[in-house]
């Protein structure tokens, strides 16, 4: 009978626990022993495993965030950290792991992997900057939270005569900054993608004053290199350029807190399952992620070392449609 872990592990995402629960149902359905990892890489040294029944994970797909706790480990990133989570690992006889994250925690995966470690990745982070799956899981429930906001941030805006900037997650990319941009239609979108200078959002909000618009909404990625606060700056020394008033709202951590929605629900459960099939073939050092509609296996080398591109033309189609 085999043994195998899951753990989840960098930024939580809405959907985690339905992988989790899927991961564990799955195993105990082949007639393995299935086992949890509290708070990712930092359980893991610490040796936080505990064995998972088919009723442990009930009533948890439905809940964000995850059940087996997050964490972002620094230890993990040594050689020792490494050794000693294999070591608790192997005092349980634990012959394989599935990692539930984004990029950090592909990152452990694959040195997991190159310590001889069999793993295999799941991809989730809100994010959508994984290389290895078109869409992660978390993004679509962290988007129509997004959208929500520009929709309330548009009917105060509208009421009051203002613009409004609102910034997004998105470390490094600006993937939800755009998509929620279309979505939400904004009047402009800034993303880490595309140098912008704040004179361009200046102008972007009076030429929505002067076309006679009630409102303008600027979606700003938290990556981008100037963000809300920046962009605030310059436009309020520019108070008189801009027609509108202007506020600043950062969402935060509120994208990441929902409750997940049908898609990722069921992202999450065909990419934890295709992570437990994966395991059967013993085909490991992979990540597990969607590719055009089906659970698709990347090696992990290639997921770590390559950075997935943002659609370029939907940025286009963005300025198209802002007017
Ligand atoms: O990786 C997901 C993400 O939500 C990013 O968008 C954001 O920059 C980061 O995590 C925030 O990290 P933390 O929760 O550690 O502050």
């Amino acid at each position: 009978m085999k043994r195998v872990a899951v753990l989840t592990s960098g930024g939580d995402a809405p959907g985690m626990n339905a992988a989790i629960r899927a991961v564990v149902r799955a195993g105990i359905a082949k007639g393995w022993e299935m086992y949890g990892v509290r708070l990712g890489y930092k359980g893991l040294i610490e040796g936080r495993i505990s064995q998972l029944g088919v009723r442990d994970v009930g009533g948890i797909m439905q809940r964000g965030g995850t059940v087996l706790g997050s964490a972002r480990c620094l230890e993990f990133k040594t050689k020792e950290g490494q050794i000693q989570a294999i070591r608790s690992m192997n005092q349980l006889g634990i012959e394989a792991l599935v990692v539930i994250g984004g990029n950090g925690s592909q990152t452990g995966a694959n040195a997991l992997r190159l310590n001889d470690f069999p793993v295999v990745g799941v991809a989730s982070t809100i994010d959508n900057d994984l290389f290895g799956s078109d869409i992660t899981i978390g993004v679509d429930t962290a988007l129509n939270i997004a959208l929500e906001a520009i929709d309330r941030l548009k009917t105060t805006a509208s009421s009051h005569q203002r613009a409004f900037l609102l910034e997004v997650m998105g470390r490094d990319c600006g993937y939800l900054a755009l998509m929620s941009a279309i979505a939400g239609g904004a009047e402009m979108v800034v993303i880490p993608e595309v140098e912008t200078e704040p004179e361009e959002v200046v102008q972007a909000i009076w030429r929505a004053y002067e076309a006679g618009k009630a409102h303008a909404i600027i979606v700003v990625a938290e990556g981008a290199k100037y963000n809300a606060n920046r962009l605030a700056a310059y436009c309020e020394e520019h108070q008189e350029r801009l027609g509108f008033l202007l506020r600043a709202t950062q969402l935060g951590h509120v994208q990441r807190g929902g409750n997940p929605g049908a898609f990722d629900r069921i992202l999450a459960t065909r990419l934890g399952a295709a992570a437990i099939d994966q395991i059967e073939k013993g085909e490991y050092g992979v990540l597990m992620g969607w590719i055009k509609n089906e659970a698709t296996a990347t090696p992990l080398e290639e997921v770590v070392a390559k950075k997935k591109p943002l659609d370029m033309k939907l940025y286009e189609l963005a300025k198209v449609l802002d007017r």
